[in-house]
């Protein structure tokens, strides 16, 4: 019999300050309707300097590994997917290893394709566990990152920063994958790019959208070729991609999400085959559709409205929001899932609830990693921005919590705070 495969459970971390959406849209004189529905956002993580890559990401999985009672001498393959790397050699993963004690045994290693990093590692986990190389062990994989732009740019309300820290094992309470369905797309395209040594991203931002459609097009009918061949969605009644009972996308920005759900819809509405929508024009219409959106989409969005881009982690974030408000109802249905990464690439999966999801999630309690945080104002915000990476403010880190505390001869020195 084939494996089961796929995510067990999952843990979140958020930098401890935010600011709210409409306070920055104000002062930048921007009218707060774009930002809150032109963009799709409410309130957006800003992180310090002693909140870096690896901090967060040390604290996701200190967090999933206490939640979930996960029995470390198991864990066999530490993947951390970042593009906000600390250092050109030395890998965000064998931090963690090193700050969470974790078995010296494990293979790790980082992944970096833009927001694409942390799937790669989610499918390289997912594939070793499937192969039977993995013998029984489980795999972490973290997605970390801090997605910035910069001051007064057009990007800047879509920054961000973040970890989710998966359990991938042969247990899947809450998404057991549907191994070796899935569908890709690459193009060499500059889109969003951050050249080595620049802090922030430079990105073409109008056409970033449409590198994600083209290629999220590719991905999802290369997905759904075989999907189609397993008999997992058909050609009659409803639209394929209507067979999935919910979409998570890849979401830099929560507005990005419904275009990406009307040119998934535009793939099928014109690959159909039979009687449906004949001109362009009636196939966006239809495309276009708010009831399918509301349906499929809308209540995956919550985390990724209230924390921002987080890069790899973003699809992750649509995920962990849409299992903690409907992991009951969904048990046992598929659903999708999109991911993006600049450069680019995409990947389309899919997969079918757990029946312990809800359970799982609860103990993820993500309502409390939010309301643990501080709203700063936009002068704190900007105070932060400006501090340089190096030099982290002498900070307690929260309990629970790693912090960077200094860099000394070039190597980072991490505190974690006491018992959460
Ligand atoms: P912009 O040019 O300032 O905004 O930047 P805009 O003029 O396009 O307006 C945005 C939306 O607000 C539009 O809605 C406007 O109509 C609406 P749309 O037409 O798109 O539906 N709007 C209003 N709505 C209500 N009231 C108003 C109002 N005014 C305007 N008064 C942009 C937007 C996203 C380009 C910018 O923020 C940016 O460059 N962001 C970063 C790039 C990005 O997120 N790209 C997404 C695709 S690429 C990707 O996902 C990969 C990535 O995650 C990185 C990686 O892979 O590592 C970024």
């Amino acid at each position: 019999m084939k494996k089961r495969v796929g995510i067990e459970a999952l843990a979140v971390a958020v930098p401890s300050r935010y600011v709210d959406i409409e306070d920055l849209a104000r002062a930048r004189g921007v009218d707060p309707a774009k930002f809150t529905s032109g963009l799709g956002a409410r309130e957006m993580a800003v992180t310090d300097p002693g909140e870096d890559t690896v901090a967060l990401a040390a604290t996701a999985a200190a967090r999933l590994i206490q939640q979930q009672g996960v029995d470390t001498s198991r864990i066999g393959m530490l993947v951390v997917g970042t593009e906000t790397g600390i250092d050109h050699s030395k890998p965000v993963a064998s931090h963690v290893q090193g700050l969470l004690k974790l078995p010296r045994t494990m293979r790790t290693f980082d992944t970096q394709h833009a927001c694409y990093g942390g799937t790669a590692g989610l499918m390289a986990a997912t594939e070793w566990i499937a192969s039977g190389a993995g013998a029984g062990k489980v795999a972490i994989v973290i997605c970390s990152d801090i997605a910035r732009y910069g001051l007064n740019t057009a990007g800047e309300p879509t920054q961000g920063g973040g970890a989710v820290a998966l359990l991938v094992s042969e247990q899947p309470d809450l998404l057991a994958l549907d191994v070796g369905l899935n569908g890709t797309c690459t193009m060499d395209v500059y889109d969003f790019w951050r050249p080595v040594g620049r802090r922030e991203a430079l990105v073409d931002g109008h056409y970033s959208i449409n590198c994600y459609l083209e290629a999220l097009s590719g991905a999802y009918r290369g997905w759904r070729e075989k999907a189609l061949e397993h008999g997992l969605v058909r050609w009659s009644g409803t639209m394929p991609g209507e067979q999935l009972a919910r979409i998570a996308y890849h979401v830099p920005f929560c507005k990005m999400a419904r275009k990406a759900h009307t040119q998934l819809r535009l793939c099928d509405l014109e690959d159909a085959v039979g009687p449906g929508p004949g001109t362009p024009e009636a196939r966006e219409e239809v495309a276009k559709s708010s009831a399918s959106y509301d349906a499929q989409v809308a209540t995956s969005l919550g985390l990724n409205s209230r924390i921002g881009n987080v890069y790899t982690a973003s699809l992750y974030l649509a995920l962990a929001g849409l299992l903690q408000r409907e992991g009951a109802q969904l048990a046992s249905q598929r659903i999708g899932l999109l991911s993006y990464g600049s450069g680019c690439m995409a990947e389309f999966y899919s997969g079918v609830v757990g029946e312990k999801a809800a359970e799982r999630m609860a103990r993820a309690d993500l309502e409390g990693v939010l309301a643990r945080r501080e709203r700063v104002s936009i002068e704190e915000y900007e105070r932060l921005m400006k501090l340089p990476s190096d030099s982290p403010e002498a900070k307690a880190p929260a309990p629970g919590t790693f912090r960077l505390a200094e860099i000394r001869d070039h190597k980072r020195i991490y505190v974690e705070g006491g018992a959460a």
